[in-house]
């Protein structure tokens, strides 16, 4: 099936004749059983104890699975928590992560600040610099993990050049896909193993849910899936049946936030008061014949800097009234903010700088209204920025 069908109808049983049309939310905690032989036999599986596993929670785990291209899936409660519990369940004490550096920021404090109280230490390195990757492997290194397009300053990783650097050193690959989308980008494909979401954002697709997913081949998700099931760091089920509802529009969706960031992505780049615009599918991308080659879609992120000041930057997003000034990103309603108050404000100034995120910059999250509407919004917004004889540089 198309990734468009799969979105829609992929987990669902298409040989029962009965039942309802939409998938049942199983609302429990626990699943009665006829007898104990048939109480160990459901051991594990999605009719024992939602900790565990549930069925509403199995159908957007399969759905997910088949989107990326991968044996099967696991949600979580947030897209952090699926982050931590595969690193957890993967690596042990004395083991290496290599990571680049602009990677979502709650991440980075992970690897940084928390794992090295495991034991696990982490490489930060420069997200295209692929002979840096290489350089800094040591014997004991286990996961190569990136994330592409990047926050925010939306750089596009190569997946083939990835992959195979994770191979030829015996090397777990994990990607956040987040900002791809399973519509735009399919990681597995290129060879990468592990793809994990943010499902709060565009999986979910109405910023109304908290939750994550990680998806594998299926000896990996069964180590991740007893990890998670320790942790605790399950999906509640009745969030599960709003992921299963939103990933239905996910591909109609998607495809009109392509549309739009486009647009939006176009009209910023011939603006007089805009320094620069980064997006994958504008030529002036610095990897732009890479993100065409990886991807069917630019995404729905626009990141520009404004020629101006950080005062510019804010009075900016404070005159928009579309863009709704919020963090978070890839629902259908457009949200605004600016990375080094938001996404990037635990990372230290030096640090920022290294990975070019700077204090004119804002980061659009392109919603599905008309895009017209949006440029409007834009177009008034940026008369915020002060004229250049009152700019003060520095
Ligand atoms: C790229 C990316 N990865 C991971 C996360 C963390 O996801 P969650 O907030 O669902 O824990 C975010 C959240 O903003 C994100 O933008």
């Amino acid at each position: 099936m198309k990734r468009e069908t799969q979105a829609v109808r992929g987990a669902g049983d298409l040989e029962k004749r009965n039942g309802p049309m939409s998938t049942p939310i199983f609302q429990t905690s626990t699943f009665e059983v006829a007898d104990n032989d048939e109480q160990v036999r459901l051991t594990g599986s999605d009719h024992y104890y939602t900790r565990y596993g549930n069925p509403t929670n199995t159908i957007a785990e399969k759905t997910i699975a088949q989107l990326e291209g991968l044996d099967a899936a696991l949600t979580f409660a947030s897209g952090m928590g699926a982050i931590t519990t595969t690193i957890m369940a993967l690596l042990q004490n004395g083991d290496h992560i290599v990571a680049q550096r602009d990677i979502y920021g709650g991440v980075n404090k992970f690897l940084s600040h928390w794992l090295p109280k495991m034991g696990i230490e982490t490489s930060f390195v420069d997200t295209a610099d692929y002979d840096q990757h290489a350089r800094v492997i040591r014997p004991n290194t286990k996961l190569l993990y990136i994330e592409s397009p990047t926050n925010p300053t939306l750089r596009v990783v190569d997946f083939k050049k990835i992959s195979a650097l994770g191979k030829q050193h015996g090397l777990l690959t994990m990607i956040d896909a987040t900002f791809g989308t399973p519509i735009n980008q399919r990681p597995a494909e290129f060879g990468i193993d592990i793809v994990m979401h943010s499902g709060t954002k565009y999986l979910g697709g109405h910023s109304d849910l908290i939750c994550g997913a990680v998806a594998a081949r299926r000896a990996l998700i069964e180590r991740i899936w007893e990890t998670r099931t320790t942790i605790g760091n399950c999906m509640d089920p009745h969030a599960s049946w709003m992921l299963v509802r939103g990933l239905k529009t996910l591909a109609v969706r998607v495809a009109r936030h392509n549309e739009n960031a486009q647009r939006v992505a176009e009209f910023l780049s011939d603006h007089a008061k805009v320094r620069s615009v980064h997006y994958p599918f504008l030529t002036s991308h610095p990897q732009h014949a890479l993100a065409r080659q990886q991807m069917t879609g630019g995404g729905g992120m626009v990141t520009f800097e404004v020629e101006g000041t950080a005062e510019d930057a804010r009075r900016v997003t404070e005159a928009m009234r579309l863009f709704t000034l919020a963090p978070s990103l890839g629902g259908v309603d457009s949200l605004v903010s600016i990375p080094v108050l938001t996404s990037h404000l635990m990372i230290s100034a030096e640090e920022r700088a290294r990975m070019g995120v700077t204090d004119q910059m804002i980061r659009l999250s392109v919603g599905i209204e008309h895009a017209d509407d949006l440029i409007a919004d834009l177009e008034h917004a940026l008369e915020a920025v002060s004229s250049p004889e009152h700019v003060h540089v520095g």
